[in-house]
């Protein structure tokens, strides 16, 4: 099979109603992965040799998106939605091409695996011309149905054109479809829009195949891979499908997951070995944990890495750019941005640190803050290694903390301190015996006058 060359038409320009938003369908988002992104790594995975997206002509941000998620995927306008083999037929120069394979697949079907893309160019390679990807619904309403004749598919009915009998098939089509490179023009070509909906359909590619006397097969795949997305709640059930998966990947590579069902992860979250991850997680896209760390309950992270024996949490938040090198401690209610801590510095509690390097083996007390935006820049605080920095310390960046610094509590910092160096930057404290006593007789005498 590998050396059949393969192209995959991804159809995504629908503008999918009824989403009810200003945003193309196939734009909203997986595990923080547009839909259509998900698609693009199945193919990637299955080997697609060229891969062509079809947009509408309103859809910048969706031609950027493609580029930028797959750098040699050509984008096709379609200018008029007048259904799925018009919008295939947008890419007519792609398809003349001379591939073995060419499979269609919607942009809005996001949780198709290489495997059953591979499926289908087995199939192919084994002489069928027309192979489509079915699926048993639980809900059959909406999907077009599988109308099959022993192992030949005689034809997909719409719901809409569909007769009461024929509505009550369970086998249903995915969307998927592989076609013989040298056959699809002709088939779409044919296509009419003689239906309810008077749409192009590119379902109707299997019924004049069979007129054509070519062999049209199904291949079956679970439902939870191939449903499609054309509301909100189907986002909803996706996501939950996605998750499950990748809980699955995270316990299969060696971690712990306490309650599996309340950590969330993106589609690029990389876990290693030993980790130990509490309840209620939330990774955002970017994020990197690598072995034996523990990342406790109510913790967030997103764009971070966390090195090798930390504990982040409870009730940490990572933001990008956060790199914890290791053996670190980053407690409750303590966010890190942009910023380095280094192997087995600690910020325990209370904390922001943001745009800075923190040393190694440095303590930050309780309640510091960077103090990193003047309302215009950013600025960069830089603590050396061994340094302790005490409670509700203030320092306003741009700052140098020499290594082995020493910061008194509750210090406003302003100017650098050198290394080994001692900053107190506080009012002196000032100690008036008796004074207590005589403030809570003056108090409770202009109280007692009120009565
Ligand atoms: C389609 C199938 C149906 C199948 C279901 C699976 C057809 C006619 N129907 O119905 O058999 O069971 O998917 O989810 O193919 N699109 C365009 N341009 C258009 C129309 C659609 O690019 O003019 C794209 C959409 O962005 C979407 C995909 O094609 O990604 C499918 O379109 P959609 O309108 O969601 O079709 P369904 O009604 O779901
Ligand atoms: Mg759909």
């Amino acid at each position: 099979m590998s050396d059949r060359t393969c192209l995959s038409v991804v159809l995504a320009a629908g503008l999918g109603t009824r989403m009810r938003s200003s945003l193309p369908k196939v734009m909203h988002e997986i595990g923080g992965l547009p839909l259509v992104g998900h698609v693009l790594k199945a193919l990637a995975e299955a080997g697609s040799s060229e891969v062509a997206v079809v947009v509408g002509p309103d859809m910048p941000e969706l031609e950027q998106t493609v580029s930028a998620l797959s750098p040699s995927a050509r984008c096709y306008v379609q200018s008029d939605r007048l259904g799925t083999a018009h919008a295939a037929l947008a890419a007519r120069e792609a398809l003349s091409g001379s591939n073995d394979d060419v499979l269609v697949l919607f942009g809005d079907t996001p949780l198709v695996t290489a495997e059953t893309v591979a499926n289908v160019r087995k199939r192919l390679a084994a002489g069928a011309d027309v192979v489509v990807v079915g699926f048993e619904a639980a809900d059959p309403f909406g999907y077009g149905r599988l109308l099959m004749e022993g192992e030949q598919l005689l034809a997909i009915r719409e719901e809409k054109d569909a007769s009461v009998e024929e509505r009550k098939v369970t086998f249903c089509n995915s969307g998927i479809m592989g076609f013989s490179g040298s056959k699809i023009l002709g088939l779409l070509d044919a296509i009419g829009n003689a239906n309810s909906k008077g749409e192009y359909y590119l379902t109707d590619a299997v019924e004049i195949a069979n007129r054509d006397g070519l062999k049209v097969v199904a291949v079956a795949a679970p439902e939870d891979e191939v449903q499609g997305i054309n509301t909100r709640a189907q986002l909803a059930i996706c996501e939950g499908v996605f998750q499950e998966r990748r809980r699955a990947f995270a316990m299969e590579n060696g971690a712990t997951l306490r309650a599996p069902q309340t950590v969330f992860f993106s589609h690029d979250t990389i876990i290693g070995e030993d980790v130990i991850i509490e309840q209620n997680v939330v990774f955002g896209p970017g994020v990197r944990v690598q072995n034996g760390t523990e990342i406790r309950a109510f913790s967030h992270l997103e764009g971070a890495v966390v090195g090798t024996e930390s504990r982040v949490g409870p009730f940490a938040r990572l933001r990008p750019g956060a790199n914890l090198e290791g053996k670190n401690h980053v407690g409750n209610f303590v966010e890190v941005k942009n910023a380095s801590v280094g192997l087995g510095a600690k910020i325990n509690h209370l904390s922001y640190v943001g745009d800075a390097k923190v040393g190694a083996k440095s303590n930050i007390g309780a309640g510091t803050i960077t103090c990193n935006y003047d309302g215009f820049n950013k600025h960069l605080t830089e603590i050396g290694e061994g340094s302790f920095v005490g409670s509700n310390s203030t320092l306003v960046a741009p700052l140098s903390l020499g290594s082995g610094a020493y910061i008194a509590a509750g210090s406003v910092v302003t100017e650098n301190v050198p290394d080994e160096a001692l900053a107190i930057g506080r009012g002196r404290q000032v100690v008036k015996n008796g004074l207590g006593k005589k403030l809570r007789a003056r108090f409770q005498a202009i109280k007692d006058a009120k009565r």
